[in-house]
């Protein structure tokens, strides 16, 4: 087998994905490992994950720096440092720093609660996208995997599943079953993502 690839999760909340991604990596076939979780934020629950996983949790946040270039410069060092080859975007709420995207162009990877690219963009986070989903009639939301680029939301898109809105259903309700399917879908694309790598196809 392959040596397995490095990933960085990048949270700043809850960490359900991350959760999801660390389960399926304890898997010896899957051919990644969560080497490192980075955080926008001291109180997200997503480090208590990482630290129950025994995964290394930094939390790196702007006001603890001097400029954007500073703490653009000390994400890079702490992936450097792990040896990192992947990173994927967890409810991430920060936009990531051109410096990283450029230097990890087309292996970042994020994951969006809402069929991209409608519903996407700054601004469109949370509870805000499944209660837009829901004043649009829309009758049918569901996740996207997409890389990312310097542009909120707008790398290519990897994968995407469809959940039904239930009418008269509220926003809670959606993110619930959107979630599920979440769960599902993003460590299947990291380890399609992975694979292609390893074989030199990405
Ligand atoms: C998810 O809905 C994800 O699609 C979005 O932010 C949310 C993060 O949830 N980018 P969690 O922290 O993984 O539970």
């Amino acid at each position: 087998m392959e040596a397995k690839l490095n990933v960085a999760v990048f949270i700043s909340g809850g960490g359900t994905n991350l959760q999801s991604l660390i389960d399926a990596a304890s898997s010896p076939e899957f051919p990644a490992r969560i080497a490192l979780v980075i955080s926008s934020s001291k109180k997200a629950y997503g480090i208590t994950r990482a630290e129950n996983a025994g995964i290394p949790a930094l939390i790196l946040r702007k006001k603890d720096f001097n400029s954007d270039s500073d703490l653009s410069s000390a994400i890079l060092e702490a992936l450097k440092e792990h040896s990192i080859d992947v990173i994927c975007l967890a409810g991430y709420l920060k936009l990531v720093p051109k410096e990283i995207v450029r230097s990890y162009r087309n292996r970042i990877l994020n994951i969006h609660p809402a069929l991209l690219p409608k519903f996407g963009g700054k601004g469109m986070y949370g509870m805000r996208v499944h209660q837009a989903v829901l004043e649009s009639g829309e009758r049918v939301s569901g996740p996207t995997v997409h890389v990312v680029d310097e542009i909120y939301d707008n790398g290519e898109i990897l994968a995407q599943r469809e959940v039904p809105v239930i009418p008269g259903e509220d926003p809670e309700s959606l993110q619930k079953r959107v979630l599920e399917q979440e769960h599902r879908v993003y460590p299947e694309v990291l380890k399609r993502i992975c694979e292609e790598i390893q074989s030199g196809k990405r």
